[in-house]
């Protein structure tokens, strides 16, 4: 797969437009795989109001957002549902120190580079290319993730564009006028999204 991509960045140009309209663009929504625990985002981050943040730690600072260790749901689960069979799990991955395999739902192919701080920290939100997480009960995947969603944002981010302050607030819209705001930010923060082959393939 490496191999061929190299062959094909010699294409580029042509390549790249095959690619563009070629690419699937529907593969995978509504991927949502069983987890081994119960855990609702519903419940936390919609009805609890928890923050993403207090959970996916690392979302602003490297590539990774980071999936929780059980310890943080051990804040709360000494005291609330101690004795839940739901939270079974959890409590044995915490007593043995052994981390939980949660069921992984979101994939890039390991040749396509993604940076999460790179978009949040230039007001991309989380809703944006997760959808209503708070609303839901099981984490679904809510966009395609292709070569072609990525660019279709990458060649006009302006629509997207928040305040920084925002990123994670999940009911955030577009307002009237959302384009002006946009592309006042992307000259305030200097935003120029890469839209050549190496940028995405390194
Ligand atoms: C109390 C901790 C907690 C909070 C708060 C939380 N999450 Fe999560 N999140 C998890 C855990 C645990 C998983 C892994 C299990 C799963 O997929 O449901 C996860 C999984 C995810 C995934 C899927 C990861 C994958 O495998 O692709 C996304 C996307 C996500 N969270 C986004 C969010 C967003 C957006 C918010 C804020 C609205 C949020 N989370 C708030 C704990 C949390
Ligand atoms: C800020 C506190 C807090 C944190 C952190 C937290 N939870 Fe919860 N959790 C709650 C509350 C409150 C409830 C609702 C309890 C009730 O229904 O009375 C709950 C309910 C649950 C339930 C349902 C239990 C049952 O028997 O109905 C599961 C499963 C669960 N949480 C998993 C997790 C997991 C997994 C994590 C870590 C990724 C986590 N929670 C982190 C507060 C928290
Ligand atoms: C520009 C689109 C985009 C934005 C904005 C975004 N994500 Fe993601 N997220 C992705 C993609 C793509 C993946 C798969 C990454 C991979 O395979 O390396 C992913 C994976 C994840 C995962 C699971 C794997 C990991 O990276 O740890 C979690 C958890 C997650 N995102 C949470 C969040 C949260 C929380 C926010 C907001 C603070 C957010 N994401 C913002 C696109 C995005
Ligand atoms: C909704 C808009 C949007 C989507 C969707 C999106 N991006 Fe971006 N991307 C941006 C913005 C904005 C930047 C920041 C550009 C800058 O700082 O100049 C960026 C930057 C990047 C960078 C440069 C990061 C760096 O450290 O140099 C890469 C690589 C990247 N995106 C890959 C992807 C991939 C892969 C996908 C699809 C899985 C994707 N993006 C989806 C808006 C988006
Ligand atoms: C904004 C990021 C980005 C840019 C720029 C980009 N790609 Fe991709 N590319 C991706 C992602 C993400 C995938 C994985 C798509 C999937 O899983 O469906 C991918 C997949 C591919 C594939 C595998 C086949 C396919 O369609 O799934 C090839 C070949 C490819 N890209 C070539 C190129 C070439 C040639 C260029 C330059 C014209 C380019 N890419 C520019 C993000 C990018």
């Amino acid at each position: 797969m490496i191999a061929g991509i190299f062959v094909l960045l010699f294409f580029a140009g042509i390549t790249g437009f095959f690619w563009y309209y070629a690419s699937p663009k529907f593969t995978d929504v509504g991927y949502m795989p069983e987890q081994p625990v119960p855990y609702s985002h519903k419940l936390h981050a919609g009805d609890l109001g928890l923050d993403c943040r207090y959970c996916h730690t690392a979302v602003e600072e490297s590539a990774k957002a980071a999936i929780p260790p059980t310890q943080t749901c051990m804040n709360c689960h000494v005291l609330i549902k101690p004795e839940s069979e739901k939270l079974a799990l959890i409590r044995e991955s915490y007593r043995d120190d052994k981390a939980l395999q949660w069921v992984r739902v979101h994939k890039v192919p390991d040749y396509a580079f993604f940076n999460h701080s790179a978009h949040v920290n230039r007001g991309v939100g989380c809703s944006t290319c997760h959808g209503r997480i708070d609303e839901m009960v099981e984490v679904a995947q809510a966009e395609p993730l292709s070569m072609g969603w990525c660019l279709d944002c990458h060649r006009n981010p302006a629509p997207f564009l928040r305040p920084l302050d925002e990123i994670t607030k999940m009911d955030w819209k577009p307002s009237e006028n959302q384009l002006a705001y946009g592309k006042l930010a992307m000259i305030q923060r200097n935003i120029s999204p890469p839209t050549d082959c190496t940028g995405c393939h390194r």
